[in-house]
């Protein structure tokens, strides 16, 4: 079995890539490469890109890119699957396995991609602590802009059968669960947050999460960036142009991320988060009753239907 290093990308069908390019731009993503039927867009790391769009008729959610380490890695999951390796034939290059998944969503395992120069973004805010104060002499001026995207961190995918998905995670990807939230009873299992076992010593403390919901798909795709900071500015720069917000700003509970989440013209869900988690690969996980104060410690308040369903709270624009 091969084990994920961490996610690369997510790839959406798009009937218009000029209105999906100006929304990930305002959203805080740099177009990286453009062709007439695919956008790439990537953040400030060095990845070649973490979005993709493909222009169809039918807007879509078709698969999410994991990396793996090795080309020995990848060749081993093309003979464990039964597929061919696939030269990938946009920028950075590359290879790719295909595995069709049970959610909805299609897996592609990646090796091999020629690494950019990593794109400036501006360092951590300094904070003054009320115990510990770091910066002296020195104002707070960060800028109302977009909130620069630095990676693809994460996707929730929603899941009508946790148990079976979350062992295809676990027995195909090597993924293994941070935490899962149970009713009533833990061997009653409903959904989970898993991270990755193949990369660093510390790892997100997810890469994918499961909701439970009737149907499968992806729920949202969460970008990293910089500070909180850049997190309330990009919330207010995507207010100012119009743009449609889901839930936010908070602070959730498992992963602690701090999180926006935001409609892109076509309903796809995207999050800014900041400040999540670590765990070591292979950490035993902890279960927790489901409730609607188990989403967030902080923000406005959802209901765990509302969230699942994708419905605004009341008071968001
Ligand atoms: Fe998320």
């Amino acid at each position: 079995m091969v084990a994920v290093a961490d996610i690369a990308y997510v790839v959406y069908d798009h009937p218009d890539l000029d209105e999906a390019e100006r929304f990930y731009r305002d959203f805080g993503l740099v177009t990286a490469a453009r062709r007439p039927d695919e956008l790439l867009m990537r953040g400030a790391d060095g990845q070649p890109y973490c979005y993709v769009a493909r222009k169809a008729d039918r807007p879509r959610a078709v698969a999410i890119g994991m990396r793996v380490n090795s080309r020995e890695d990848l060749e081993r999951a093309a003979r464990e699957e039964g597929v061919e390796m696939e030269p990938i034939d946009c920028l950075g290059g590359g290879w790719r396995v295909r595995l069709a998944s049970p959610m909805g969503v299609d897996f592609e395992l990646v090796h091999g991609c020629r690494p950019l120069e990593p794109l400036p973004m501006r360092d951590p805010l300094v904070l003054n602590h009320a115990s510990n104060k770091a910066r002296r002499g020195q104002w707070q001026r960060a800028v109302t802009e977009p909130a620069h995207v630095l990676r693809l961190g994460h996707v929730a995918l929603v899941s009508s059968d946790f148990k079976a998905h979350g062992q295809w995670l676990q027995q195909r990807l090597g993924m293994m669960p941070s935490d899962i939230l149970y009713d009533g009873t833990p061997d009653n299992a409903l959904g989970g947050f898993f991270h990755c076992t193949g990369g660093d010593d510390w790892v997100d403390h997810h890469t994918i999460a499961l909701f439970p919901a009737p149907v499968c798909g992806i729920h949202h795709a969460s970008f990293e960036v910089q500070d909180i900071d850049a997190q309330f500015h990009g919330n207010k720069f995507l207010l100012a142009q119009g743009r449609k917000p889901l839930w936010g700003v908070g602070r959730h509970i498992l992963g602690s991320q701090v999180f926006d989440y935001w409609f892109d013209p076509q309903g796809n869900v995207v999050e800014h988060f900041t400040d999540g988690d670590l765990v070591r690969p292979g950490k035993a996980p902890d279960y927790h009753q489901v409730a609607d104060d188990s989403l967030a410690q902080w923000g406005p308040p959802i209901s765990v239907q509302a969230f699942i369903e994708r419905r605004p709270p009341p008071g968001a624009a």
